[in-house]
């Protein structure tokens, strides 16, 4: 269970670790500042209808109740000891798990701490806006749950600097609350987490594409030899899955709502399909290409041998490390990796350790194209001939070997000039999101009511019908 009683609600035994405890309860009042400020606009005074963990167990973990967002019990919880674990990967392999930090990882594991803790923060400031213009009381709901549940997983990571990196810990916990999303001078670590996200559209493809990003990500860190690490990320993961579920079921219903509207009306035209108040499935084809190829970036490059060290070291495994059959070192295996040469794609096989970052990015693209799959069958299912398709994974990256290329979407290498001509073919043009945000001028904020451009989902939250008043705005 989680200890509710102290200031920091924990399940590390707080209480009883006097400096810990003046480390953190220094930063939650900054915390909460920023909060104040980057958190969702306006919503400081609502009851929001939301999930709060209340113990570590697989199993019914979870709290349901009116919430201020404020208040929200932001904690340390991590998942149980097992007494028995090991590093499972790497030159350690075999050795006990790690409790404290070994002293020659010291700064690699800051680092990826780091920068990790800083994309929290980050999804928050991006959708700082959008709870003004949402489609439903549940969908604002859980847009919220969303964003508190990324202010605790900043906690999870502040938790595991001030414990266990002293005085440079709690710098970086300082500087995690001072870059801000898109700023020009101290902006965040990572791409994709400085992109505006401006409407609802892009914030369920963020869900879906970027957050799994996130999971991935936490997938491969709760592998890590550091105990500390990886028993938080295993924790984080259980809250992680909602924000994808989020996603999927966001774009799978504006989806719908578009294909029952296409239906309806007879039309196909994108204009015809617009003026009636749906967005097109041509411009949800634009988003996807957007948010799959910055959040490709996210993964880093293709050959990288800052990924080789954090295997060899035991710090990040590979996705379902302790699942994969081979020898967990992979001092002699090899794994292809794609690059431009003389204006072609070519593909050849490197040290497998070396393309760690292109493994688990080829992973993640397995999941996202199952997603994807799910959503034409929402089209099918309509009898609607289009295609939803993934564009080629050297389109628009400005990671790793695609990066300064012009890679088109069915994957041929262009000059500039010609990619150019079809870029708005591809990716979102101005007058796209404007048409988008037209859309979304306000909120649709009666229980039950949901906006036109969407479907209803096909439950509510914790068994409660669509009508239920998920957010009181007071
Ligand atoms: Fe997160
Ligand atoms: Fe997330």
């Amino acid at each position: 269970m989680i200890n509710y009683s102290e200031k920091i609600p924990n399940n590390v035994d707080l209480g009883r670790d006097r400096i810990l405890q003046r480390a953190l309860e220094h930063w939650q009042p900054a915390f909460l500042g920023w909060w104040y400020d980057m958190g969702p606009t306006e919503s400081r005074t609502y009851d929001v209808y939301l999930r709060t963990a209340i113990s570590v167990e697989p199993d019914g973990w979870a709290q349901f109740d009116y919430v201020k967002m404020p208040d929200y019990r932001w904690g340390i919880f991590l998942q149980p000891r097992d007494e028995q674990r090991q590093v499972s990967f790497g030159t350690h392999k075999g050795q006990p798990a790690w409790q404290e930090v070994p002293g020659e990882y010291r700064s690699t594991l800051r680092r990826i701490i780091v920068t990790q803790g800083d994309t929290e923060p980050a999804s928050v400031e991006q959708q700082k806006m959008l709870g003004l213009s949402c489609p439903s009381l549940y969908d604002l709901r859980n847009i919220f749950q969303v964003n508190v549940e990324e202010g605790r997983h900043l906690w999870a990571m502040v938790y595991l600097l001030h414990r266990y990196f002293g005085r440079d810990g709690r710098e970086e916990a300082e500087a995690l609350l001072a870059r801000r999303s898109g700023d020009t001078d101290n902006p965040r670590i990572l791409g994709a987490f400085n992109e505006p996200t401006p409407d609802w559209l892009a914030f369920y493809m963020f869900t879906f594409f970027t957050d799994r990003d996130g999971k991935f990500q936490l997938c491969a860190l709760a592998e890590s030899g550091f105990d500390p690490l990886s028993r938080t990320c295993r924790f984080m993961l259980t809250e992680e899955a909602h924000h994808m579920f989020v996603g999927e079921t966001g774009v799978g219903r504006i989806i719908q709502r578009t294909c029952e509207v296409m239906k309806e009306h007879n039309v196909e035209d994108p204009s015809d399909v617009r003026a009636l108040g749906v967005i097109d499935l041509q411009t949800i084809q634009k988003y996807l290409n957007f948010h799959y190829s910055v959040t490709l970036d996210l993964y880093g490059s293709d050959v990288s041998s800052n990924a080789a060290n954090y295997f060899t070291s035991g710090l990040k495994g590979r996705f379902r490390e302790t699942k994969l059959e081979d020898d967990h070192v992979l001092a002699d295996a090899s794994y292809p990796v794609s690059e431009v040469l003389d204006g072609k794609i070519i593909t050849k096989n490197i040290p497998a350790l070396t393309a760690l970052n292109e493994r688990l990015r080829d992973d993640y693209i397995d999941e996202i194209a199952d997603g994807v799959s799910r959503w034409q069958r929402v089209i099918d299912q309509a009898g609607i001939s289009f295609r939803l398709t993934l564009p080629h994974k050297g389109f628009h990256r400005e990671i790793g070997n695609f990066a300064g290329h012009f890679i088109s979407i069915d994957g041929q290498v262009l000059l500039e000039e010609a990619w150019k001509k079809h870029e708005f073919e591809w990716l979102p043009s101005s007058k796209d999101y404007e048409f988008v945000q037209s859309l979304m001028t306000g909120r649709v904020a009666e229980p039950g009511k949901f906006a036109n451009w969407i479907a209803p989902p096909l439950r509510g939250i914790n068994n409660n019908p669509l009508n239920f008043e998920y957010v009181r705005f007071n």
